[in-house]
């Protein structure tokens, strides 16, 4: 992060002068930045001449006492309270009296850390972002000593380096780290608890989410002891939320020198210490294991319009003969009142290769090999009954599945005669299976119940590898995958603006521009829509009984309001006002 933080002010036009401790850690820093400069200019972001006077602004050098003129430091020391107040003591000392105090801190109290010197009005937080030259944005922390005339003169250095600030007070974890680190952490409590593997997980939250990167690959990129350090320290002052206290697999891991892309070995092995190349090791999966998988050419697809729609579209654009039949979930009236739900339309169109036809009811389901039904919004009741129905008019080997992602795989399982063939076929991605079109390669979390056959999952497999998708295998747990990791970080977001520590925009730039995610919680709580936010989180809740994953008020309000986001023209933004501050109390 250091050598990271030097290229940017030297690419800006500042001279720097870099201070390490020893003769060796300067080396190191030294070729940290040779490197990314020599491939900015391999990759023709940068001449050769621009790299040599970038170079040329920098001045190496071991030990504080090069600092003595500088008119700011910026500190980027491990994340240890007391080693950074030491060092802001011997700053103070050694720079000049006008020196501004920067730390990079990700999660300690720029407080703390300020009043270790003699001039708290001259301290302030720089949060920079890894990598360093290429996320936009910087974290500025005032504290309630920081001077306004410090506050601005850094948003201005900000904007001179090209980067976007978003000034903020000092909590833990600031904005970024805070929403980041409970889901990092709970990536790694999956993948120690083997409910998923590796690849998965980060597949999952890659192709499911639009993120840049899996949480496995991004901590390898933090380095797992500066990560470790960060979750210790927002358990600490956070609020000892049980997400952040660091999952032990970490610290193992820390101990064993394996700290992620810096040592070569994190959660994946890179072809040395500080390469992105990833190399095969013991655990990369081999091909994907299909045996057993029963033959698959005729698919029904159940649900509403929209999801008929996009299902019907990725099936039959594999080559499956689909027969799609609409079904709205209509609440059941109690046990033994249900009101039938499906049926409607005629057939449409008879099966060929590839070909779609619509069924008038559900015994045009009679000999399909594989059932999908998209039941997302169907309460528990309804969908067991629907899946008690389909027991009865689908032929024996049928595999059925449900596309819910709110509701326990194994309970819909065991209202038929054939658990051991049913598994959820989660799409995961905002707009689920309505989202779906021939020319998108789904992300489909298969999941497996305790009563499900390996051949129905081999199946499942081979039907996803034949969509071009994804398939990650998960257990029958609250949110699978990626409702679990996504939801949670998007409710501690809504509870943040509800806390009036940062507003709708400043949090959703956060996450894009320091996390490179394709869009901020809200503008994806918005997109989600609320109320299926709610009903994710409340599932969550309901299963896991942790009190950090209660829906935030904030998100029951606004649903109760009918500000559902997508569809109902308000959520957390309004085309034409001002987006939701959070701060009506309402
Ligand atoms: N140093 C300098 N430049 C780098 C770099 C590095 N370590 N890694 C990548 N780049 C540059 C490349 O040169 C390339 O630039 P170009 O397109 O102009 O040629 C660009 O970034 C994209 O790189 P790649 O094509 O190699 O790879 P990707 O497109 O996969 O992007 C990534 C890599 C930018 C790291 C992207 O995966 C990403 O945005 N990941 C998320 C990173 C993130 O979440 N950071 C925040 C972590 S939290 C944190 O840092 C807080 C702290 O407190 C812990």
């Amino acid at each position: 992060m250091g050598a990271g933080i030097v290229e940017v002010f030297a690419r800006g036009g500042v001279d720097v002068v870099a201070v390490e401790i020893t003769p060796a850690a300067l080396e190191r820093g030294r070729a940290t930045l040779t490197r990314s400069t020599d491939r900015a200019v391999t990759r023709g972001r940068l001449t050769a001449a621009d790299r040599d006077a970038l170079l040329g602004r920098v001045t190496f050098a071991v030990g504080l006492a090069a600092l003595g003129e500088v008119d700011l430091v910026i500190e980027a020391v491990p994340e240890q309270l007391g080693l950074k107040r030491r060092l802001f003591g011997e700053l103070d000392r050694i720079c000049k009296p006008g020196a501004i105090l920067a730390t990079n801190t990700s999660s300690l109290s720029v407080t703390e850390i300020a009043v270790a010197t003699e001039r708290p009005s001259q301290v302030i937080g720089m949060h920079f972002f890894n990598p360093a030259p290429v996320m936009k944005l910087v974290e500025v922390i005032r504290t309630v000593t920081t001077s306004t005339e410090v506050v601005e003169a850094v948003e201005a250095l900000c904007g001179r380096l090209g980067k976007v600030d978003v000034t903020i007070t000092d909590r833990a974890g600031f904005i970024a780290n805070a929403l980041l680190f409970g889901y990092l952490n709970q990536a790694v409590a999956m993948f120690e608890s083997r409910y998923v593997g590796r690849e998965d997980i980060d597949a999952a939250m890659k192709l499911g989410c639009g993120l840049p990167m899996g949480p496995l690959a991004l901590l390898d990129l933090i380095g797992l002891d500066t990560a470790y350090e960060i979750l210790e320290t927002m358990y600490r002052r956070g609020g000892r939320d049980r997400r952040h206290a660091p999952v032990p697999l970490l610290r193992q891991m820390v101990t064993a020198g394996l700290l992620g892309r810096k040592s070569g070995q994190g959660f994946y092995r890179y072809a040395g210490p500080g390469s992105s190349t990833v190399v095969p090791d013991d655990q990369t999966p081999s091909a994907i294991p299909v045996d057993g998988a029963r033959p698959v050419a005729r698919v029904g697809v159940i649900g509403s319009d929209a999801a008929i729609a996009g299902l019907g579209e990725v099936f039959a654009g594999a080559g499956y003969d689909v027969v799609v039949l609409p079904w709205e979930p209509e609440k059941s009236a109690g046990p033994g009142g249900r009101e039938k739900s499906v049926g409607t339309g005629g057939l449409e169109k008879s099966a060929g290769t590839g070909g779609s036809e619509k069924s008038a009811g559900l015994e045009g389901l009679a000999d399909v090999d594989l059932v999908v039904a998209a039941v997302d919004g169907g309460d528990l009741e309804t969908v067991r009954a629907l899946f008690a129905e389909l027991d009865e008019v689908c032929r024996p080997g049928a595999l059925l599945a449900t596309t819910t992602g709110t509701l326990p795989v194994i309970d819909i399982a065991m209202a038929t005669r054939r658990p051991a063939d049913v598994l959820g076929l989660h799409f995961a991605g905002p707009a689920g299976p309505a989202g779906l079109s021939a020319e998108v390669r789904p992300v489909v979390e298969i999941v497996e119940t305790i009563r499900s056959s390996t051949e129905a999952v081999a199946t499942a497999r081979a039907v996803c590898a034949a969509l071009g998708g994804t398939g990650v295998v998960c257990r029958d747990r609250a949110g699978f995958v990626v409702n679990a990791l996504l939801f949670p970080y998007l409710n501690d977001a809504v509870r943040m603006l509800e806390a009036s520590y940062s507003t709708v925009d400043d949090i959703d730039h956060a996450m894009k521009l320091g996390c490179g995610y394709p869009a901020g919680p809200f503008e994806m709580l918005d997109l989600v829509g609320l109320d299926i936010a709610l009903a994710v989180q409340r599932s969550l809740y309901r299963e896991l009984r942790e009190p950090s994953l209660a829906p935030a008020p904030l998100l029951e309000k606004l649903v109760t309001a009918g500000f559902l986001g997508r569809g109902t023209g308000r959520g957390f933004r309004e085309p034409t006002a001002q987006p939701f501050s959070g701060r009506s109390g309402g």
